[in-house]
């Protein structure tokens, strides 16, 4: 079983890993419920099909003990919210009591499992915590996109005890971030930013093979203009990538990628709301200054390549978008990627936060749920959590308008 319109999910009670790892005040509001109207899809599929559902996921941190602090109850009662219907709160992921209001639901029902890694099990996958959540379910769908490149128990280990598929969510992440590494149309544009190189030197190296132009910004640029031999003053700098920097940079001609780094900056004294910044060249940067974000004429060079695009991947903000004063970079790339007429992905995090709050979101191809599970997708390496159903996108969907209508008639 691989596709979760191909399994009879009728009376059944369906095991659904989800990823409600979501950003929550110290009260415990929700602060960005994207990951849970993702999985709204095919929790409301699953039930259309008459399906018990039993959705279970991570929250955070909690290295295997119980804190409740991370308790999902926030998350059941927003769901609630969402889905108009009553969602029951599972005291635990696995135990008697459990069992018996999975037992218990009736078609359409929603039952949410406490926190996963409240037990060591989750994240060791553990063979008796996989039997203890399998026992939960007569099937499995993996959902949860975002935590696809972990190997848990519950990404992964259970599917070797249930009938295990995809589900939709699943299918559209690796659906649409397959077609822009594998079928992209020229002319391919890749915007990569956020802090730091060290975390997407996999990712840079991919797309070298991959795009035609690649545009930098962030903080990880400062570390390639710095290794173009431009002082960076206080700016954040990886030294000990300085090298690997200068490498990209020798490679991409190669590549035929235009690799392209801002020609001026935003710079200021230090990084907070009030504090006042200024526009230079990226060669007039003064010893005690940093750079916060890319300069107006970098803007209009990136949203010309971005405006020329066919296929567009971008992740990572451009500069310290958080504050209003210097989130002009990463808001004039959002902009022109919602202007292109291309297929345009943004991989998760932040930059998709920055879209989400430019209200893009409809203007956008695709929005990734995942954060580190985007990254190591386009890095090309493995993910258990789509190996463990099987999934395999070029068996079912052939394109990304097709992706597009499948999931739009589910709801
Ligand atoms: C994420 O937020 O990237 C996913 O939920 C995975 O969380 P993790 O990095 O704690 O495994």
């Amino acid at each position: 079983m691989k596709r979760i319109k191909d399994m009879d999910v009728k009376d059944k009670r369906v095991l659904v890993r989800v990823d409600f790892n979501v950003p929550m005040d110290d009260e415990g509001n929700i602060i960005d419920d994207n990951r849970i109207q993702a999985a709204l899809p095919t929790i409301r599929l699953l039930q259309a099909a008459g399906g018990r559902i039993v959705l279970m996921s991570h929250l955070g941190r909690p290295k295997g003990e119980r804190k409740e602090q991370f308790s999902l109850k926030p998350v059941a009662a927003h769901l609630a919210g969402l889905m108009g219907q009553e969602v029951k709160m599972a005291p635990d992921c696995i135990g008697t009591e459990a069992e018996a209001m999975a037992a218990a639901l009736k078609p359409g029902e929603i039952l949410l499992l406490e926190n996963l890694r409240f037990h060591k099990g989750e994240e060791k996958n553990e063979p008796g915590f996989c039997q203890a959540l399998a026992r939960l379910g007569d099937a499995y769908v993996n959902d949860a996109f975002g935590t696809a490149h972990r190997a848990h128990a519950s990404t992964a280990g259970v599917a070797d005890y249930l009938p295990a598929a995809a589900g939709l969510l699943l299918e559209k992440e690796v659906t649409m971030l397959r077609t822009v590494l594998e079928h992209p149309e020229p002319p391919r544009v890749a915007i990569m930013g956020g802090a730091k190189v060290a975390d997407k030197l996999g990712l840079i190296r991919n797309l070298l093979h991959k795009m035609d132009v690649i545009l930098l910004g962030g903080g990880m640029a400062n570390t390639f203009i710095k290794a173009q031999g431009h002082e960076i003053g206080r700016s954040l700098c990886e030294h000990d990538m300085l090298e690997e920097a200068r490498r990209i940079m020798a490679d991409a001609p190669q590549q035929s990628v235009d690799l392209l780094l801002p020609v001026d900056v935003l710079i200021s004294a230090e990084v907070s709301e009030e504090a006042p910044v200024q526009v230079v060249g990226v060669d007039q940067v003064p010893a005690d200054m940093m750079i916060v974000d890319i300069g107006p004429r970098t803007c209009k060079i990136y949203s010309e390549q971005i405006k020329r695009a066919h296929t567009i991947l971008w992740n990572g903000p451009m500069g310290v978008y958080e504050h209003r004063s210097t989130a002009q970079g990463t808001n004039q790339v959002a902009l022109a990627i919602a202007d292109a007429d291309a297929v345009s992905v943004i991989g998760g995090g932040d930059s998709a936060a920055a879209a989400i709050s430019l209200g893009l979101e409809d203007r956008i191809t695709h929005i990734s749920t995942g954060g580190g599970a985007t990254l190591e997708f386009l890095e090309g390496l493995e993910m258990p959590g789509v190996q463990s159903c099987e999934y395999d996108d070029k068996l079912y969907v052939s394109s990304p308008a097709e992706s597009q209508v499948f999931v739009v008639n589910a709801e």
